[in-house]
């Protein structure tokens, strides 16, 4: 069979969606691709040809978008505009197909321009069909020059997750493979990097001498929605921590790269995972806490407890918030505990990332308030990106009484553009052939090999998850391994 291989011409591409009924097409995806098109950052020749088995034809299709996607859409601060929407779904084609059957894939030849531009396959199906769907594609002759989009969770271990990699690299090369983290697409995650390697203020003070501790939190306020089934089998360390947690990790410790190039990024990030100090049966035992919510309330109603919730075994021990202290070993971080911690149904939906520096060597002021959220960075991915920055001040007025204060950067009051969506971003890098912001293999892999040890011994002795009530911020036992250090999660200063 022929294949592709001319040069894809700029702006003509076919983006491919398999997966196109689901849940994450439905909501991320096309919503998504829409914002991009209605902005004018789409491309102008660019198809999408979403793929499902069902037997909807291209006007169900269509009816299907404007019932699920629509309303979505609408949600988003700057709502459907109408011309917009009905050129956007001009650009749709629907296919059906069955992904497991490799003969299938055949068909998608036939996609009008298919042959002729840049294909991009994104995978938004379970993990065990991104095999199957790699091998189909080759089978029709559709992989070369193509780029492949893999969504997380790419395995459930490391064995796993290896076998996918090597089964889709025998098909795709790594520089067609983009592994999406939305979290690397947050503005407030690109922003890190403008703040860290734009200005020469912190870098100086960011290594051990001057940093105490490091608090990376990610709570959420959901639950587990409609996904208790996949979510039982899967847990926060799986969910949040071993991607979206690890890789914030990452970008706060690396190294400057010597440019934004892919590769530059990815192999500092890469140089932190690899330094994780490898934890021991006593580390988990003592630094790490798991937990599970039980019926309390979130967003004001009472909800019900983590087992109770549908397609969720009631005698569940999947945690739903993970706390653990995390060390580096080089030469910038030795010493300097991370705090990293997630959960659903937590207090609150917040996403930040804390630099507490430390006390000054000594006070020529006089007493010092103890801490008075004072000597601190705060980068807030959300609900509002921010960056805070915690300093001393003196209160007016006679003598030395010291406050704590705050410079802050809201970014809403700078920049009055709408903040483009993770996903929209990440998705125009891939049309665009980006990939910065996707993980590479060795870096999911080495993420992989530090959480290993976790899992493993929670397989081994599956004791009961810490129980927490919906509507706080986790259990008890999370506070007490920051008290142990001296310090507190942020929420808990006074
Ligand atoms: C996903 C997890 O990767 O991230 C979900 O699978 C979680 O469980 C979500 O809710 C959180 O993303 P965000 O962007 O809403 O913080």
């Amino acid at each position: 069979m022929a294949t592709f291989s001319r040069s894809p011409t700029a702006n003509a591409f076919s983006f491919v969606l398999i997966g196109g009924t689901g849940d994450l097409a439905m909501r991320k995806i096309l919503p998504a691709l829409y914002a991009a098109h209605r902005d004018g950052t789409l491309g102008e020749g660019g198809r999408i040809i979403p793929v499902a088995q069902t037997a909807l034809d291209q006007d169900g299709y269509i009816q299907w978008v404007n019932e699920h996607v629509k309303p979505l859409v609408a949600m988003v601060a700057s709502g459907v505009d109408d011309d917009a929407w009905l050129s956007f779904l001009g650009r749709i084609t629907y296919v059906a197909l069955d992904a497991s059957r490799a003969d299938d894939f055949a068909v998608l030849r036939d996609v009008p321009g298919m042959l002729r531009s840049q294909r991009i396959f994104y995978l938004a199906t379970g993990p065990s069909l991104f095999v199957p769907i790699c091998e189909g594609l080759a089978a029709a002759g559709l992989t070369e020059h193509a780029r492949v989009v893999l969504e997380k969770p790419l395995g459930h271990d490391l064995a796993s997750s290896q076998a996918i990699n090597d089964a889709v690299g025998a098909i795709f090369t790594e520089d067609q493979i983009y592994r999406i983290d939305h979290y690397l697409g947050k503005e407030a995650v690109q922003n890190m990097f403008a703040l860290r390697f734009g200005n020469v203020l912190f870098e100086p003070l960011w290594r051990r001498e001057w940093v105490e501790s490091i608090q990376i939190t990610v709570a959420e306020e959901l639950g587990v929605e409609r996904r208790g089934d996949f979510y039982d089998k899967t847990g926060a360390l799986r969910d949040m921590v071993q991607n979206h947690l690890l890789q914030l990790l990452s970008i706060v410790a690396m190294e400057p790269p010597h440019s934004m190039d892919a590769d530059a990024v990815r192999d500092e990030k890469l140089r932190v995972l690899r330094a994780l100090k490898p934890l021991r049966e006593e580390d988990i035992r003592q630094n790490v806490v798991r937990g599970q919510y039980r019926a309390g309330v979130g967003g004001g109603a009472p909800v019900p407890g983590y087992a109770e919730e549908p397609g969720v075994s009631h005698d569940s021990v999947t945690e739903t918030f993970v706390a653990l202290k995390v060390e580096i070993e080089n030469w910038r971080w030795s010493g300097v505990p991370f705090f990293l911690r997630t959960g659903k149904r937590l207090a609150g939906r917040v996403a930040e990332i804390v630099v507490n520096f430390r006390p000054v060597p000594h006070s020529a002021l006089g007493a010092m308030p103890l801490r008075a959220g004072s000597n601190r960075l705060t980068i807030r991915l959300q609900p509002n990106e921010s960056v805070r920055l915690n300093v001393l001040g003196k209160v007016p007025g006679m003598g030395m009484d010291l406050r704590g204060v705050y410079l802050d950067l809201a970014f809403d009051r700078f920049f009055l553009r709408d903040r483009m969506e993770a996903y929209q971003r990440l998705l125009l890098d891939v049309i665009a052939g980006r990939l910065a912001l996707f993980v590479r293999r060795d870096e999911q892999e080495a993420a992989w090999k530090w959480v290993a040890p976790i899992l493993e011994d929670w397989n081994r002795s599956p004791t009961a998850p810490k129980p927490y009530a919906a509507g706080t911020w986790g259990p008890a036992a999370a506070s007490a391994l920051l008290a142990r250090e001296g310090t507190c999660w942020l929420e808990e200063e006074s």
